[in-house]
């Protein structure tokens, strides 16, 4: 049985101060017990938030792929494990187009992660041209491939993946709850090609692009859909602690 999972991508906003009172309210509103719920702000924000978090984990957005060393305005996964944080957002589609995130040092970084123990939520999608071409599937394939498949069946069983349709972010389009199942049962199936069944039993496999409490009672009803990767509306108590209940009730 898969612990169902919901993530907040908080991207590079709110404020320290803003950071810690949307977590004390985050965690008055929601009662963690049957699901992991994890925030993930930006740096700045971690140590802080630590102190009132309770049963909610902590992530950051982003690590870097070496240990240490002068690799200036970069962040090592060491550090992150240090100061309590679990989980670590890699290959974020904003990261790879603004950043120029390759599958090499994603891979890496994914390496990175798991030494440390942190586990990564690592993205997938396809963007908008991808779908219209119908080679979203061989997209995705490479993403996961090129950064994953070289892990042992141990590590796997310690990553999340979210499938993050670029078309989806941020645009309040959404994957309709077909469209999504259609991707992760895909997702599934290449983890059991490329590693086992029971990996892929066991691995979880988010839903992420414009998650709203509107929506997600659909998306989360399916079979191969564990939880969410929620960006703009988890900066809003009400909307996150509703997307919530719906995965608790699914
Ligand atoms: P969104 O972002 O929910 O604002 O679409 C999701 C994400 O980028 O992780």
């Amino acid at each position: 049985m898969r612990k169902k999972l919901l993530a907040a991508n908080w991207k590079m906003n709110t404020t320290p101060v803003e950071a810690v009172e949307l977590s004390m309210a985050v965690v008055r509103s929601i009662d963690t017990r049957d699901i992991d719920v994890v925030l993930c702000p930006p740096y700045t924000h971690l140590t802080d938030m630590k102190q009132v978090l309770g049963n909610i984990s902590l992530g950051a957005q982003n690590c870097h792929g070496e240990e240490s060393g002068a690799f200036t305005g970069e962040v090592s996964a060491a550090m992150l494990g240090s100061i309590g944080v679990e989980y670590v957002i890699l290959g974020h589609s904003e990261r790879r187009l603004y950043f120029n995130e390759t599958h090499h040092q994603l891979r890496k970084k994914v390496d990175a992660a798991l030494s440390h123990k942190l586990k990564p939520i690592f993205c997938c999608g396809e963007t908008l041209d991808q779908r219209k071409a119908s080679v979203h599937q061989e997209v995705i394939r490479q993403q996961l491939e090129e950064s994953l498949s070289h892990l042992e069946p141990v590590s796997i069983s310690q990553v999340v993946i979210a499938y993050e349709p670029v078309w989806a972010i941020g645009t309040g389009e959404v994957a309709t709850p077909e469209q999504a199942q259609q991707v992760h049962a895909f997702v599934r199936s290449l983890i059991a090609e490329n590693f086992n069944t029971e990996a892929a039993d066991g691995i979880r496999i988010l839903y992420g692009g414009s998650v709203k409490g509107s929506n997600a009672e659909g998306l989360f009803a399916q079979p191969d859909i564990d939880g969410g990767l929620v960006g703009g509306a988890s900066l809003n108590v009400s909307e996150f602690a509703e997307i919530y209940r719906h995965l608790s009730a699914s």
